[in-house]
């Protein structure tokens, strides 16, 4: 099969694909909130139809949250597994955005076009890349080069709450060779990365009680504790004076980098000046002793993710509240525990707690940090497929974000995933006015199908 016409193909179907991406940008699919679920429901139709337009027998498959899609489509080459995400996150505050985020659009910028909208880059984009690369290869060889199933998850922006039941339930129908993953982005512009190791996750979500009720706080200040100061104190304390976390036995499982791999890490030229300075700052916040691409890829982290207590509205109010909140995630690495550090972290904050008040505890997301073999041959042959599409030669990176089921395809089903995309570091995901460079897009589909062609070969 002919790899160069389909790469033709790619170029000359780029508007088409575009359109087909900006419809499915269009639906509203925001997992983590129940107002949207018949818009999850939807995406995940949008996309059954889509895949069995390519001639791949796709079904919409229930969970008792968001379906999954799933779909299966035979061919000469090795049986590979390719899973995305159709859901987003919530796109507030919506005050922030330039443009309605499901009203997609292309627009001009001083570094080229881009498709702006919430989950153009995480994931729709992303996942679209594939499926248009599939969609070339049929179109020009009437076949797929390889075996495929597609796996689509509509709960991952939530913590993927269905995902491990549906795994193991569908385990045998789900095994492939390898698992492609794409929901990561570039190293740097004009280099392809293959992640090789992936951060883990431990959200946890307190709430400090003190009075019973919101007092006024001239007449009760002073004498009744103050839960938002109790709050402020215990988070105040999490890092010492040169970053390091202060929760006991935080860094048990945090591995030593090999020298090799610092070597291979420093030989990258990562621009920390640059990647600091596109978010309006210039120095890096983590341990003083470590580097600034260790931060990301290879320490753990503690961040307040969020933090509430008394009057936040507009004018001023002298309240002494009843009740401070906040959601505290932790980044994990090597063989970090999400579980002994959960119990390890409350017992810290909780022995900070002053008698007269209470605590209470939420859990969230809780996953390891998971790292790659890199032994499968297709793992050479896409970066091989990669140095040809990008300026750079592919590169073997760490990914700082966090995408539990790359390890689940592992411990699951035995399966070695390969992590790939073509995001950049300032399609601000999660945020406001997200975009994906239309370069992206049209590389990305051109990168998948040089991948899929050199893992058939
Ligand atoms: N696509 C991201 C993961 C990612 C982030 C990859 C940054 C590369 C760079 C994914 O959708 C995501 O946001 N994951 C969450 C974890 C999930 C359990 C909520 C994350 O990393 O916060
Ligand atoms: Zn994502």
């Amino acid at each position: 099969m002919s790899l160069d016409a389909v790469l033709a193909r790619i170029d000359s179907d780029l508007p088409a694909a575009t359109d087909r991406l900006l419809e499915l940008l269009r639906i509203q699919s925001i997992s983590t909130d129940p107002a949207y679920k018949a818009e999850c429901d939807k995406a995940a139709d949008w996309l059954v139809a889509d895949l069995r337009s390519i001639g791949v027998s796709a079904e919409k498959r229930p969970t008792p949250g968001h379906p999954m899609v799933v779909g299966h489509v035979d061919g000469p080459g090795p049986h590979v597994l390719f899973y995305g995400h159709y859901d987003v996150q919530p796109v507030d505050p919506l005050n922030l955005w330039d443009r309605d985020p499901f009203d997609p659009a292309i627009e001009e910028t001083p570094k080229g076009k881009v498709i702006r909208g919430r989950g153009a880059s995480d994931d729709k984009g992303q996942l679209m890349t594939f499926i248009e690369a599939c969609r070339a290869y049929k179109a020009e060889h009437g076949a797929l080069p390889c075996k495929i199933t597609f796996f689509l998850e509509g709960e991952e922006e939530s913590g993927s709450p269905s995902l491990v039941p549906f795994m193991k339930e569908n385990a045998e129908e789900l095994k492939a060779e390898i698992a492609l993953i794409c929901d990561t982005g570039l190293f740097q512009s004009k280099t392809p990365a293959i992640m090789t190791m992936l951060r883990g996750l431990l959200g946890e979500e307190l709430t400090i009680t003190g009075p019973d009720k919101d007092l006024h706080s001239g007449m009760y200040g002073g004498i009744a504790m103050n839960p938002a100061r109790v709050l402020t104190k215990i988070l105040g304390g999490l890092f010492d004076e040169n970053g390091v976390i202060q929760v006991p036995e935080l860094y048990e499982g945090v591995p030593e980098l090999s020298d090799e791999l610092k070597a291979q890490w420093e030989g990258l030229g990562f621009d920390a000046e640059g990647f600091l300075g596109d978010v309006g700052l210039s120095i890096p916040a983590g341990e003083r002793s470590v580097s600034p691409l260790e931060m990301i890829w290879a320490r753990p982290t503690a961040e307040i993710n969020g933090i509430w207590s008394g009057y936040t509205g507009d004018g001023f109010k002298t309240v002494l509240p009843s009740e401070a909140h906040a959601k505290i995630s932790f980044r994990l690495v090597g063989t970090q525990d999400p579980e002994a550090i959960r119990k390890n972290f409350r017992a810290w904050v909780e022995a900070q707690i002053p008698a007269d008040c209470k605590i209470a505890w939420k859990d969230h997301s809780c996953s390891p940090a998971s790292q790659m073999s890199t032994e499968h041959p297709g793992f050479e042959a896409a970066r091989k497929a990669l140095s040809d599409e990008w300026p750079d030669p592919a590169a073997y990176a760490g990914c700082g974000g966090s995408i539990p089921i790359a390890g689940y395809f592992k411990t699951i089903l035995d399966m070695d995933a390969m992590l790939v995309g073509w995001g950049k570091d300032d399609d601000q995901i999660h945020s406001p006015n997200e975009k994906y460079d239309l370069e992206s897009y049209h590389k990305g589909i051109r990168s998948w199908a040089r991948i899929l062609d050199a893992m058939s070969a």
